[in-house]
């Protein structure tokens, strides 16, 4: 119980049970059912008495009549007050559930990208779903289902002490016996609910990875492996849950003897008061009943113990969430960002994951409109520099300057309003081709949908679907070509028509019609724009007034295409890598 009070305390379960005082009418009137629940329950103990004293004793004619009648009203009142109960308690649980949900969906909305890096996808739809829930078992089913046994607890005892308070006194020296070992087998449920509840958010990701990448499971004959792993999580998850059913299953036979024991006591003592004739059998059989009916809801109270632990578990991995704080702040008074175009400028940023220098001492300028278009191999660093401009991620050392502000001295949300991004993986939901093109403008009209789809070169396609714009694309636009997906994805940029556009384009190669659509449509896109572009082609390299390579996070060449060339530098060993042949400016 100690365990219990001092972990009730805390902020997060303070938090909680904000959640919970938020419905406090429904609380109340569950309360209130309770406590008439408790009342009626403990009401049938007492009618023993009258029943074998007056009518099987007394033979009392009147008494036939009104107990009969008084025990249906007392099942009806209990009746009543159980669906009372249980309506307005689960309003409480899945009320407090979904506020759960919705400030867990809040809070991973707005965590960095940083954060989605670290935690697995799978992982994170478990907590708000898994986790979850098991904090209604304990907020519905058990801190106010114990309010009601608590009360029948207390109605029942009182009983017993009406009918014989010496033997009552005897009768409960056993119950705070039982404590001990029920608080002690509930911080072993809590420690394993701890590890089940890690191996099923591990067990959701695994399903949404090899769900979602089954197409590579298969095309690589990897089904039975799979199957083997999946096995290999299901065992451990089984092997954790016997873990905590053999720690849950000990404490009810534990309770049963201690019942037993404790009924036997009564009949002992009782009948031996009985047979000396200072109690009548009434007394006995009411006193009997009342112990015999205490014994299920101390039962229940004992099982609670087991389901609060399993839910201050989920607490602590709810909370994990919630209490993540965010290092991409809104400055404490963010200043305007002038009217587009835009100048974008690095002053000598450093940038670094974790502790490996990625970008060292990049300076830059991009005047208003320019489109600067960055090379270099594989890793050296480009998409992470892009990646600093919307402050995916803050510059270690240095700063990005905005028309000469800083970008953390403007608001995220203005500053992102600002840039319109294309990434190097088409990435799109699953929606109409409506909704994706119109993502982050939703009151855009057909028209303007359309003048995007045409300048990215969409439409044709758009309009050979049965439905057109109203066409589901799949999850991830999977029922979509590459080229598609990604004309969708300039089409969403353009629409947005943002001053400042990030251009990550795609390595994957495309035949040579769609490679030529999605070209011009990005030369669509990149005109009249503050531009920054991942060339990978020579026909992307074509629309920008200055190259910048970029080797192992530093910018080793700078130039025009043809001022590079000339150089026989690095850009000029690129050129011979990928370009040459590929493609013509
Ligand atoms: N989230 C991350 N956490 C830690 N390291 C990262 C992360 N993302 C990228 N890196 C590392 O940063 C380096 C630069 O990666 P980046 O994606 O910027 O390269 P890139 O120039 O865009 O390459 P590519 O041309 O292949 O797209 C790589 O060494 C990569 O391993
Ligand atoms: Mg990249």
């Amino acid at each position: 119980m100690k365990l219990l009070s001092k972990s009730l305390f805390s902020e997060r379960h303070r938090r909680l049970f904000a959640l919970v005082r938020g419905n406090w009418l429904k609380l109340l009137l569950a309360m209130l059912f309770m406590l008439l629940m408790a009342g009626a329950s403990s009401a049938i103990p007492f009618m023993i008495k009258p029943v074998v004293d007056d009518i099987f004793i007394s033979k009392n004619a009147t008494m036939l009549k009104v107990v009969p009648l008084a025990v249906i009203l007392i099942y009806l009142v209990l009746g009543a007050a159980m669906y009372g109960q249980e309506y307005f308690l689960g309003w409480v649980g899945h009320d407090v559930i979904r506020q759960l949900r919705n400030s867990l969906y809040d809070k991973i909305q707005d965590l960095p990208i940083s954060f989605f890096q670290a935690e697995r996808t799978g992982t994170l739809m478990s907590r708000i779903t898994n986790d979850v829930s098991i904090i209604k078992e304990m907020v519905s089913s058990a801190i106010t289902g114990s309010i009601r046994d608590l009360f029948t607890i207390i109605g029942l005892t009182g009983v017993i002490f009406y009918r014989d308070w010496k033997s009552a006194i005897a009768a409960l020296v056993v119950l705070p016996l039982a404590f001990y070992p029920i608080v002690r087998l509930g911080r072993r449920v809590r420690r394993v609910t701890t590890g089940t509840q890690e191996v099923r958010a591990d067990l959701n990701s695994f399903l949404h990875e090899t769900f979602a990448g089954n197409k590579i499971v298969k095309a690589f004959g990897m089904e039975s492996y799979e199957k083997e792993r999946f096995a290999a999580k299901t065992r451990k998850l089984f092997r954790l849950e016997m873990k905590a059913v053999k720690a849950k299953a000990l404490s009810s036979p534990l309770m049963e003897f201690l019942g037993g024991v404790g009924v036997a006591f009564v009949i002992w003592y009782g009948g031996s008061k009985v047979i000396a004739g200072t109690s009548t059998p009434g007394t006995f059989f009411s006193f009997m009943g009342a112990v015999l009916m205490l014994y299920g809801p101390v039962k229940k109270l004992s099982k609670l113990n087991n389901t609060v632990q399993q839910g201050l578990a989920g607490v602590d991995r709810v909370f994990d969430i919630l209490e993540q704080t965010s290092d991409i702040r809104d400055p404490a008074c963010p200043v305007a960002i002038p009217g587009g175009p835009h100048r974008i400028t690095f002053n000598d940023v450093y940038f670094q994951y974790d502790t490996k220098p990625i970008l060292k001492g990049i300076t830059l300028d991009v005047g208003p409109g320019d489109i600067l278009a960055l090379v270099g191999m594989s890793g050296g660093g480009k998409t992470s520099l892009v990646n600093l401009i919307p402050r995916f991620y803050d510059v270690t050392q240095g700063a990005i300057l905005i028309d000469g502000i800083d970008i953390r001295a403007v608001a995220v949300s203005d500053l992102r309003q600002q840039i319109a991004i294309v990434t190097q993986d088409p990435i799109l939901f699953n929606d109409t081709l409506r909704s994706n093109i119109a993502y982050g403008k939703p009151d855009a009209t057909d028209a303007a949908i359309e003048a995007a789809a045409r300048a990215a070169y969409a439409w044709d396609f758009i309009q050979k679907f049965p439905d057109k714009l109203g066409t589901n694309i799949g999850e991830l636009g999977g029922r979509l070509s590459g080229g598609q997906k990604q004309r969708i994805c300039i089409a969403r940029a353009l629409l947005k028509n943002a001053p400042i556009l990030i251009l990550d384009e795609a390595t994957s190669s495309l035949d040579t019609e769609s490679e030529a659509l999605v070209q011009k449509a990005l030369g669509n896109l990149m005109r009249g724009r503050t531009t920054f572009v991942i060339a990978h082609r020579l026909s992307t390299i074509g629309y920008a007034q200055r190259v910048v390579a970029i080797v192992d996070g530093e910018i080793v060449e700078q130039g025009t295409h043809e001022e590079l060339l000339a150089a026989q530098g690095v850009y000029h060993k690129l050129y011979q890598m990928h370009f040459n042949g590929d493609d013509a400016v």
